[in-house]
């Protein structure tokens, strides 16, 4: 696996591939690596990828003034491991000030799809996700993209962005690798203490509620958000953010259930906040 991190060496790295008639597959990531961004890998390559560039970058500009970028966790070394025996061929490890030299002064900015949920709670936090996102592309110049349900809202806004800015890249979602228990794997489970822990698998029961309930044939929003909100509040010391029923494709609340659906939440349990969602056909 070759380690680039510089634009250059990627560039060079990806032309190369291209050269020889390989289709370049793109994950992005902020490390700390877990089995669902490895999952990535392996669906750049159902898509067709067969030379396969990952991303690590904690991306300061995706992080509010109060948010965890200076104790998101790291673990090069156990990341490299991971990538390595996946097979991934080039592993983009760049410094802040390769992606934002000074002087730097553009910003993407997506409306619509990136303003409700996570874009409310998050002043700036989708502005940071496409921008570099966008500068990402630009380096690698992939075939394919790759990025994981699990940030749906995520995936909407970069859709979006994909489709309005006539970006030549072809994504592919992956669904969400979960624990045994059904908590989504996420870096950031690792700021849970065992008691948290213990709690946070709370958000996943209430969204399967929901589910149940729309299987049910309830087909009130009002109605199985409250199910949903009832349900979380089972789990004591688990702090609702929201707990909502929206159209996956606007992020507007849905007009009818004959459309996919997507049940989407939000908590803290203690000073860490967990997002998750499920699909509904
Ligand atoms: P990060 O949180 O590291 O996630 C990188 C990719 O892995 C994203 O596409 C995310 O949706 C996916 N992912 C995370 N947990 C997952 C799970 N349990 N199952 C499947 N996929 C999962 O998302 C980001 O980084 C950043 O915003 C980024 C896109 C890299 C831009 O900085």
């Amino acid at each position: 696996m070759l380690i680039a991190s510089t634009i250059e060496a990627v560039r060079e790295a990806v032309a190369t591939a291209r050269a020889h008639g390989r289709k370049i597959g793109f994950v992005p990531t902020m490390g700390f690596l877990h089995a669902g961004h490895l999952s990535l890998v392996q669906v750049a390559r159902d898509a067709g990828a067969d030379f396969i560039v990952v991303s690590i970058f904690v991306n300061p500009r995706q992080f509010g003034p109060n948010e965890d970028f200076s104790r998101y966790p790291r673990d090069e070394a156990g990341d490299r491991a991971q990538l390595e025996s996946a097979g991934v061929d080039v592993l983009f490890l760049p410094q802040v000030e390769v992606m934002y030299p000074a002087g730097a002064a553009t910003t993407v900015s997506v409306s619509s799809v990136a303003k409700p949920l996570e874009g409310e709670r998050r002043p700036g936090h989708f502005d940071g996700v496409a921008t570099v996102v966008l500068k990402l592309f630009n380096i690698v110049q992939a075939d394919i993209a790759a990025f994981g349900r699990k940030d749906a809202q995520q995936c909407a806004v970069i859709e979006r962005m994909v489709r309005d800015l006539d970006v030549p890249v072809q994504l592919a979602f992956g669904d969400t690798t979960r624990e045994h228990d059904g908590l989504a794997m996420s870096s950031r489970n690792s700021y849970l203490s065992e008691e948290e822990r213990a709690k946070a698998p709370a958000l996943r029961r209430a969204l399967r509620a929901g589910e149940e309930a729309i299987a049910h044939g309830i087909h009130d929003v009002d109605g199985i958000e409250h199910l949903m909100q009832k349900m979380l509040a089972e789990t004591p010391g688990i702090v609702l953010d929201y707990l909502v029923v929206i159209d996956p494709e606007t992020f507007e609340r849905p007009v009818d259930f004959a459309r996919p659906l997507l049940l989407a939440g939000a908590v803290r349990v203690g000073k860490t906040r967990l997002i998750d969602n499920v699909r509904i056909r």
